[in-house]
């Protein structure tokens, strides 16, 4: 057996969202649209909310280092310009238990999940967007610089992008007529959404892209007016598009890394301390290989994210994990999936690429979007009939990942 030993100080934990585990907020779109049956209900989720001290003690238990976790704006932000100081104030508490476990938080601004009064006036089809998601990030940290160093803006501004206006799975559900033909990924299966269709759907697409894109920049200026020092980082939703040999297929990962990895990240890269990576899809053109699925039918490959860290490297900032994991209910394969993607972590390093941190997604299992609650990626179990908290055993193998600092292979 040889140990692969990370460097002293890397950061060993798992992330979480707002929305998918807090419970109980109804003021936001996804909220709005499971009222109308166009996706499911959320509900009290993990009842996070309530219950952080007890997830906190678990993520510790697991000897968990850091944890990112999300801020819902639409508890912050109920109405435009009004922020609300019970919820500021819940999150320094939140922040303040982590701190008493000594687990570093990672925070980010917004995953997803859009306060009704910004969704409804058009939310990033708005040509104001980048400063109102500016003035509402600049508030946050604002509040909060004291009890955390590092904040990401967007949680995977593209599958914001491509669910919302192509495919029309998630809010705003506007669909582009010819997506079918086209492959984009991380929804699975939906609710019915009814989404509008026609070509319109693609125009509106880029536009918020670009507003995305904007908003972030704007909000790394406005941040770095209030707390200088603070790090500033965007979380990346970044598919490896891979080929065989063929020339053709070989041009079309190139188009296809291109128009998801990088158009947003050329926009962004003057304006990132760091990048966060989400990994969850390895894809290649012109592969006949059958690979075993995950829950989510996704190819199992969690070797791949070696390369995804390659595309980011290019950008010459630090990089973190901030979400990589694998729906798994049974707990099957999820142990040697965290042993693989540690591992190519590990090899990422060696070979020259400057990660710092790696969070397993999720702490517990949680609202998978469009797909409700069916889909398991917790290292801890959620009974969603009386919220009991169950420890899966691949937890425990990433526990010993996390107290050596260290794989074997
Ligand atoms: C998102 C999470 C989601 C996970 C699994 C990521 O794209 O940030 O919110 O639960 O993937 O689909």
């Amino acid at each position: 057996m040889n140990e692969k030993k990370f460097p002293d100080g890397f950061y060993w934990g798992a992330a979480t969202a707002s929305y998918q585990v807090e419970g109980g907020i109804d003021n936001c779109d996804w909220a709005k649209a499971a009222r109308e049956e166009r996706v499911p209900v959320c509900g009290q989720a993990c009842d996070h909310y309530h219950r952080y001290e007890t997830d906190f003690d678990i993520a510790k238990s697991l000897g968990h280092t850091a944890h990112r976790f999300s801020i819902e704006w639409a508890r912050i932000e109920p109405e435009e310009g009004k922020f609300n100081q019970e919820a500021v104030a819940h999150y320094r508490n939140v922040l303040l238990a982590l701190h008493a476990r000594g687990i570093k938080p990672f925070v980010t601004l917004w995953h997803f999940t859009l306060p009704l009064w910004f969704s409804e006036s058009g939310g990033f089809e708005r040509a104001d967007s980048p400063e109102i998601f500016a003035q509402y990030c600049a508030f946050v940290v604002k509040e909060l610089d004291d009890l955390c160093e590092h904040f990401s803006t967007q949680n995977e501004p593209n599958v914001v992008g491509s669910n919302g206006w192509l495919r029309g799975t998630w809010p705003p559900f506007k669909r582009f007529a010819l997506t079918d033909l086209v492959s984009i990924t991380n929804s699975g299966k939906s609710y019915e959404p009814r989404s509008q269709r026609g070509f319109k759907p693609l125009f509106l697409y880029m536009r918020v892209m670009k507003n995305l894109a904007c908003s972030h920049n704007a909000a790394y200026i406005a941040i770095k007016k209030v707390s200088p020092n603070i790090e500033v980082s965007v979380v990346k939703h970044t598919i490896v598009f891979d080929s065989n040999w063929n020339p053709i297929n070989k041009l079309k990962a190139a188009i296809a890394n291109y128009a998801w990895t990088r158009i947003y990240m050329n926009r962004v890269k003057k304006h990132v301390d760091s990048i966060g990576l989400n990994y969850y899809f390895y894809t290649k053109f012109g592969d006949k290989r059958q690979w075993r699925k995950t829950d989510m039918d996704w190819n199992f490959a969690p070797e791949h994210i070696y390369d995804a860290l390659k595309m980011l490297s290019v950008y010459k900032v630090p990089l973190f994990v901030s979400e990589a994991g694998i729906a798994d209910a049974d707990d099957s394969g999820r142990a040697e999936y965290i042993q693989k993607q540690v591992q190519a972590t590990w090899q990422a390093i060696q070979d020259g690429i400057d990660v710092r941190g790696h969070m397993y997604w999720s702490l517990l299992d949680n609202y998978e979007w469009a797909l409700g609650f069916e889909k398991r990626f917790g290292l801890v179990e959620i009974d969603y009939n009386t919220l009991e908290r169950r420890i899966r055993p691949s937890a425990y193998v990433y526990k010993d990942i996390c107290q050596h600092n260290a794989v074997l292979e």
